[in-house]
């Protein structure tokens, strides 16, 4: 039932607000982690090489802490909970940073160094690993010295780094059907290039796209805030005195 609050309440205040960003998380969850789940090499979707046998374990590890980084990001973006539930954005806050993005981007960073995928999505790999610990550890810092400003910033940009890998298997789609059709002409027959030039196409995109939109929208939030900022300084310039003696300036939430 939708309570008058909720007639009211901005459509991302409302706690069933985050509900399709989670099925489309645990939807993509559910299609990552079923192929490792059985532990067996041979159902991986990246054939292991035969020479190095340590490749599969560090693959499974890392698909499960992307898991807990992916599931855990959605309740952090979730307004309602950061607002009703400060404690809980804390303590999950830290499971997504070191249960979830500090190993699955460590773990990255040392698959991507060595895919077999070609030399366009192996410097892909690298740089998106290094730039999502980078964000995280730095929304970490900045939350952890209260300037939740900053936090959230670089946190937006951490989520949208976090659920690029989604966008990445869309293009993945998208490409195999585009040049599929071309492996006589473009590829000269050779397969192999082919699933080069499909990986290296959409881990690029995949990531580069979710990060200008991440920075675009932040601009545009700050824009609306200072908008908002400048009518509120307007509407309350005469209690602004006996406010400030009052202590009622000082921001209400602890977090974001
Ligand atoms: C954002 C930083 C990430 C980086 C840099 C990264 C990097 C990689 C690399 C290098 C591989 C091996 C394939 C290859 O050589 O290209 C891989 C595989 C995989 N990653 Fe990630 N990953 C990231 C995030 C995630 C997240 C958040 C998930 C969520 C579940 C995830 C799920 C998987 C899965 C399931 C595979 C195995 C391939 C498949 O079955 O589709 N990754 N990743």
């Amino acid at each position: 039932m939708i309570s008058a609050a909720d007639t009211v309440r901005p459509w991302s205040q409302r706690p069933w607000a985050v509900a399709p960003l989670a099925a489309i998380a645990l939807a993509f969850v559910v299609f990552a982690l079923w192929p490792y789940a059985s532990l067996d090499p041979g159902r991986s979707r990246i054939p292991p090489p035969a020479d190095a046998p340590v490749y599969y374990p560090l693959l499974v590890a890392h698909v499960v802490f992307g898991s807990t980084a992916m599931l855990t990001c959605c309740l952090q973006v979730w307004p309602w909970l950061r607002r009703r539930h400060p404690g809980v954005h804390r303590a999950v806050g830290r499971l997504y940073t070191f249960g979830g993005v500090i190993p699955a981007g460590l773990l990255g960073l040392t698959l991507g160094a060595v895919t077999p995928f070609g030399p366009v999505i192996r410097a892909s790999n690298v740089l998106l690993a290094l730039l999502w610990l980078f964000t995280t550890t730095a929304g970490y810092r900045m939350a952890r010295q209260r300037r939740f400003v900053e936090h959230r910033r670089w946190m937006v940009r951490s989520f949208a780094l976090t659920m690029s890998i989604i966008t990445n298997r869309i293009w993945a789609v998208v490409w195999f059907l585009a040049l599929s059709p071309q492996l006589q002409t473009t590829f000269g027959g050779n397969e192999a290039l082919m699933v080069q030039a499909i990986a290296g196409l959409s881990g690029w995109l995949g990531w580069t796209i979710p990060l200008i939109a991440a920075e675009w929208w932040l601009d545009g939030s700050r824009a609306r805030q200072s908008v908002r900022e400048r009518s509120n300084s307007r509407n309350v310039r005469p209690l602004a005195a006996s406010s400030a003696s009052s202590g009622a300036g000082r921001q209400r939430s602890p977090c974001c």
